[in-house]
């Protein structure tokens, strides 16, 4: 297999984007971006969001976080980041404010820092943010009160870690921990995806034997092969052999002009069917991080059949984002049975 992994430069916002990201110890502080943190603080993050999986299972909440105020700010549609953080925060025991920002006063003028330093008054703790803009969170991040976190849920076309983050989790459940011996396919629409932007930091940092990239050439960001992954534009030939299939949905909303013909020929060509499933290896899962297009990306009968672990993400997505809450809120992740067993008494 080939891994043409190289540390990449982040051209949108600049080399000190992951600096802000780490404590003077190290530790995880806000979470904007997979670039520039080590395989320890992404196993770390996995590690921990295991611990969590298990509670989720039995007595889905633990006082870890209590007394904290977390606050969702939202400026683009969600549905699974969105809830999930929700009830993430909600299962640590902290209190959520919820903030709808097509009825915030952003809308009658107010510059987004004022609107933060209001919300900082309410004796807040953590931003969860998502924006159309790429680098808000970033901004956000720089501008806030020292004692307060920043997690990005997602920036324009820039990085989604915590998507990228359950991804892994998911492939980690589901064929261990040895990224090397893998070889991962990402499916579709490259260019305009903040989430596959961050799967391959992700999957690059964790050492995986083979990250492919499979798209019309109209969908392939310029200089991707920089980022470490081999790219293909036939998706016989991108899935072949393959142990993870993920499929990604046409931007559209991100998209300048005609970048492809129809949706119809789009399925054609670059649509996951039954049969075409058939070319990857025999056990191997398909994932895809929401919403899906039927007959678009993906058949039904793939996205809801036996290889599917699209739902599987979405709840793991829960644990994975309890776990990057707590460690960047300082909870003591360590004790998280510790907290069940107090819970439980
Ligand atoms: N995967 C994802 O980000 O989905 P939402 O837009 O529903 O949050």
């Amino acid at each position: 297999m080939v891994n043409k992994a190289t540390r990449p430069t982040d051209g949108i916002i600049g080399q000190d984007l992951w600096n802000i990201q780490l404590d003077e110890q190290g530790q995880l502080k806000h979470f904007l971006t997979i670039e520039g943190l080590g395989t320890n603080i992404l196993n770390q993050i996995l590690d921990t969001a295991e611990s969590f999986a298990g509670i989720n299972e039995s007595v889905k909440k633990v006082p870890l976080l209590r007394g904290k105020t977390i606050v969702n700010l939202f400026f683009e549609a969600s549905t699974r980041t969105r809830t999930t953080f929700e009830l993430a925060a909600k299962r640590l025991s902290a209190d959520v404010l919820n903030m709808n920002m097509s009825t915030s006063a952003t809308s009658k003028g107010e510059s987004l820092l004022d609107t933060l330093r209001n919300i900082e008054a309410m004796q807040t703790d953590m931003f969860i943010v998502r924006h159309a803009d790429s680098g808000t969170a970033h901004f956000i991040a720089n501008h806030v009160a020292p004692h307060i976190r920043v997690l990005n849920a997602g920036d324009g076309s820039h990085a989604h870690p915590t998507q990228a983050m359950l991804d892994m989790f998911t492939i980690r459940r589901n064929k261990g921990a040895d990224f090397g011996r893998l070889r991962v396919a990402i499916v579709g629409d490259i260019k305009h995806s903040r989430v596959a932007r961050s799967q391959i930091h992700a999957l690059n940092t964790l050492n995986t034997g083979e990250v492919r990239v499979v798209a019309p050439r109209t969908l392939i960001p310029k200089d991707v092969e920089a980022m470490g992954v081999n790219v293909f534009y036939n998706l016989a030939q991108g899935i072949q052999d393959a142990d993870v299939v993920i499929m990604l949905r046409l931007q559209k909303e991100r998209m300048q002009g005609a970048l492809l013909p129809s949706e119809q020929e789009y399925f054609q060509l670059y649509g996951l069917t039954e049969e075409r499933l058939q070319l990857a290896k025999p056990d191997a899962i398909v994932m895809h991080p929401g919403p899906i297009n039927r007959g678009v990306e993906i058949e039904s009968s793939v996205a809801d059949g036996p290889q599917s672990v699209i739902l599987n993400q979405v709840t793991y997505g829960i644990a994975v984002r309890m776990a990057v809450i707590s460690m960047t809120l300082g909870g003591n992740t360590g004790n998280a049975q510790a907290q069940k067993n107090q819970e439980q008494t």
